[in-house]
């Protein structure tokens, strides 16, 4: 097929996206900040002015990833109007899966959507966005109609509990959105992506293993992964850089200025955070959506479940433009500037 023929075909298949549902999930254990100063060497009014959190949601030992991920997906599907079955494709953007073999599989088993293809994708707290732009490439090719895009994770199990410098900052939940083809418009306006493996060492759940000798000459590694670690200046400074700038070229892909911006919905790592980029691309505080007070930092969970509340509280209605970036481990950053509803 030529490039014309390829292009023809793309624009008859209808090659936009809209994102039509939204869900979240969230644990029913609550820790304070209160509660944690029993714990470590805090308090919450350390807590508080430094992070904007006073408290996490965190996951009880049976709750799954897979569980909460589905549940999350399962209000998605229903905001859409559409049922399991009509689903092609679930991405789960986690670090945290049940089984490092991925999980996208199980979830696409609770939730029955016995038609769909599932995996994992893996990008820290930049995962949502990531799986977003994923989701648009299928779509915009025509291969897939209905997407699935999860943000989940559950980072309490990877959390040292006696390091105060972290263990303060993360909650546990589940984000989802569902995507759809349309044929007359593209309301992912906008994206931009990137990594920068140079400093991959500022945030890490790294694996750590001792040597086992298989027989003689064959020696492997065998352990587990271990708790997060993180130099929290670093990656503090380098989201204030990156975060406007990614926003800015994310825009400009989509030819818009930051006053077309109706909500900015970012990351929720740190309220100073979100205010610092916020002032620097000089959008209002009416305009900057943050729940990091009641969940803390979920993860790649924290855009969608944000969303979620906004568009559930009437806030974010069908037209609006939406500003959203994630930023994490990796280090890895992007931004999507999307057009909520059809
Ligand atoms: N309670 C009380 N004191 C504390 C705590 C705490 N929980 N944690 C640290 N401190 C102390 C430190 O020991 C230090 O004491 P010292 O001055 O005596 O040495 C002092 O408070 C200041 O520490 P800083 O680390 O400089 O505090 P800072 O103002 O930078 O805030 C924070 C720390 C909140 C972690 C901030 O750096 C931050 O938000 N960084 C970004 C983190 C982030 O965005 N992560 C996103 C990625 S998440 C992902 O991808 C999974």
């Amino acid at each position: 097929m030529t490039k014309h023929q390829g292009e023809r075909l793309l624009k008859e298949l209808g090659a936009g996206i809209a994102i039509i549902g939204c869900g979240s999930a969230t644990p029913n254990q609550v820790m304070t900040n209160d509660d944690l100063s029993h714990l470590v060497d805090t308090s919450d009014e350390w807590i508080s002015t430094r992070t904007g959190i006073s408290k996490r949601h965190l996951a009880a030992t049976d709750l799954s990833l897979s569980d909460l991920s589905a549940q999350a997906a399962a209000q998605a599907i229903i905001m859409a109007g559409l049922t399991p079955a009509d689903i092609d494709l679930i991405i789960l953007a986690t670090s945290t899966a049940d089984d490092l073999f991925g999980s996208g599989a199980k979830v696409q088993a609770i939730l029955q959507a016995n038609n769909a293809v599932a995996f994992d994708l893996t990008a820290a707290c930049s995962g949502f966005v990531f799986g977003l732009i994923t989701a648009a490439q299928f779509i915009r090719t025509g291969v897939y109609q209905k997407v699935v895009v999860i943000g989940a994770d559950i980072l309490s199990r990877w959390v040292d509990w006696s390091d105060r410098s972290t263990c303060v900052l993360f909650g546990d939940g589940a984000g989802a959105v569902v995507c759809q083809g349309i044929t007359d418009n593209d309301n992912l306006l906008g994206f931009a992506m990137y990594s920068d493996g140079q400093q991959h060492d500022s945030l890490n759940l790294t694996y750590h293993g001792q040597e086992k000798l298989l027989r003689e000459g064959v020696t492997i590694n065998q352990g587990t992964y271990q708790p997060i670690t993180m130099n929290g200046r670093e990656v503090y400074r380098f989201a204030v850089a990156k975060v406007p700038e990614v926003i800015e070229k994310a825009l400009f892909k989509a030819q818009l200025t930051t006053d077309d911006i109706d909500w900015l919905i970012l990351h929720q790592a740190n309220q100073r955070i979100i205010d610092a980029v916020a002032k620097r691309l000089k959008i209002p505080p009416e305009k900057v959506i943050a729940n990091l007070d009641e969940y803390g930092n979920t993860s790649a969970a924290s855009i969608p479940l944000a969303l979620d509340e906004a568009v559930r509280q009437g806030k974010i209605k069908a037209g609006d433009v939406v500003a959203s970036s994630g930023f994490g481990a990796g280090l890895t950053w992007g931004a999507a500037i999307f057009r909520w509803g059809v």
